[in-house]
């Protein structure tokens, strides 16, 4: 098979890729860097199911093979016409296991010893079969104060530091490695998906935001408080069981019913039977959410000052208002592209797909960043 990444080989300087592997799609984002700015130079799509032998829109878990076959004929596409292949490439947050943990006070020196042994309690595998990193969450003083009355340590004060720990299985870097080597794509990092999310759509929030990260299988929830993430969730639920529903109830195929899905979604002109059959779906995830929001705001004591809708699930006509009606917070469509310039022709076009690129333009603006 001829590798249509070969001839980018020394092509186009300021021109970088983020490449999003999800379970049912790949998405790529093209930037370039024009003074300051990031400029939106193209974008793709490729849907996985095809390659796996199910329906568009449905969950795969490809061999290393098939998902290099499905990059090459995306790198095909006329259209996408992508012109480099620099790139950074997400690991998807399924792939990592993360965890906030209480450590004691000390250095950072310290910290780097003890960590990885604490690390064994929460880690169900060999800790040489992982790589670990990890990071200080800071604590605001309110914040403290609170939790030592909470812990009833208010007498004896002893002083905690939270670490964010994550770790990611070698051989999934392996895989991502191996993706690399065959493709000729050409990747300075792995990034979990979660960090790339954040990048993309985040500014300098003061009160915690909740993602929404709605895939096909799963939908990811994440709260991030001040740029760092304070608890993250997987809802074993995602766009896909609605599609099945769909099909389910009406007695069409999947196929059809994913077309159903994607063009009338949940607006006031569907048949009262499509509405009933979305809205079981989503109440379903949205009230697990919405757990996930309450152990957050008491733990913390702190709400969510607002919710952001990702992931292709997320360009469901008329999700927004059904998760509005369902969250005690204002709930907003995520638009990655607010840190991107696009030319005005593309505008339409992705405030409808918008959503499903947060990864991706995450990727591209760190990316981008190798530049400055
Ligand atoms: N316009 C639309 N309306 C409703 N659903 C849509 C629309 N476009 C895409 N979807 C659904 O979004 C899902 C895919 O979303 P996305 O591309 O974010 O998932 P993914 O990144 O592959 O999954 P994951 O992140 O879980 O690995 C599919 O189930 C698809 O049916
Ligand atoms: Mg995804």
């Amino acid at each position: 098979m001829d590798n249509p990444f070969s001839k980018l080989f020394k092509k186009q300087e300021g021109s970088v890729l983020g490449v999003d592997i999800g379970s049912s799609a790949i998405k790529v984002i093209q930037l370039k860097k024009k003074g300051s700015k990031a400029i939106l130079e193209t974008y793709g799509e490729l849907a996985l199911g095809p390659y796996a032998g199910v329906e568009i829109g449905q969950a795969t878990n490809l061999s290393t093979d098939k998902i290099v076959e499905a990059l090459y004929d995306l790198m095909r596409e006329k259209e996408v016409n992508l012109t480099t292949n620099k790139c950074g490439i997400s690991i998807p947050f399924s792939s990592s296991l993360m965890t906030l943990i209480e450590m004691p006070k000390l250095s950072y020196k310290q910290l780097g010893a003890m960590v990885p042994l604490e690390a064994r309690k929460y880690i169900p595998v060999p800790i040489s079969e992982v790589t670990l990193d990890w990071t200080i969450i800071p604590r605001d003083e309110r914040e403290e104060e609170d939790l030592e009355e909470d812990e009833g340590t208010k007498i004896t004060k002893i002083k905690k530091t939270d670490v964010l720990l994550v770790a990611i299985h070698n051989e999934t870097i392996a895989k991502y490695q191996e993706i690399v080597n065959k493709t000729g794509l050409e990747a300075s990092f792995y990034e979990i998906e979660i960090f790339s999310t954040i990048r993309a759509l985040l500014e300098q929030e003061k009160t915690p935001v909740m993602i929404f990260d709605m895939g096909a299988a799963t939908t990811k929830i994440y709260i991030v408080e001040r740029g760092v993430v304070k608890t993250s969730h997987t809802i074993n639920r995602g766009s896909q069981d609605i599609t099945s529903m769909i099909s389910k109830s009406l007695g069409i195929t999947m196929a059809e019913a994913e077309i159903m899905k994607r063009s009338v979604g949940v607006t006031e002109s569907n048949s009262v039977n499509i509405k009933d059959v979305v809205h079981l779906s989503l109440d379903y995830i949205f009230s697990e959410a919405n757990q996930v929001i309450l152990n957050f705001e008491r733990r913390y004591r702190k709400t969510i000052g607002k919710i952001l809708l990702v992931g292709g699930g997320s360009a469901l006509k008329g999700i927004a208002q059904i998760a509005q009606a369902s969250f005690q917070t204002d709930v907003i469509a995520g638009n990655p592209f607010t840190k991107t310039e696009a030319p005005a022709f593309l505008e339409d076009i992705l405030r409808d797909t918008g959503p499903e690129f947060a990864v991706s333009v995450g990727l591209a603006l760190r990316r981008l960043q190798e530049f400055a």
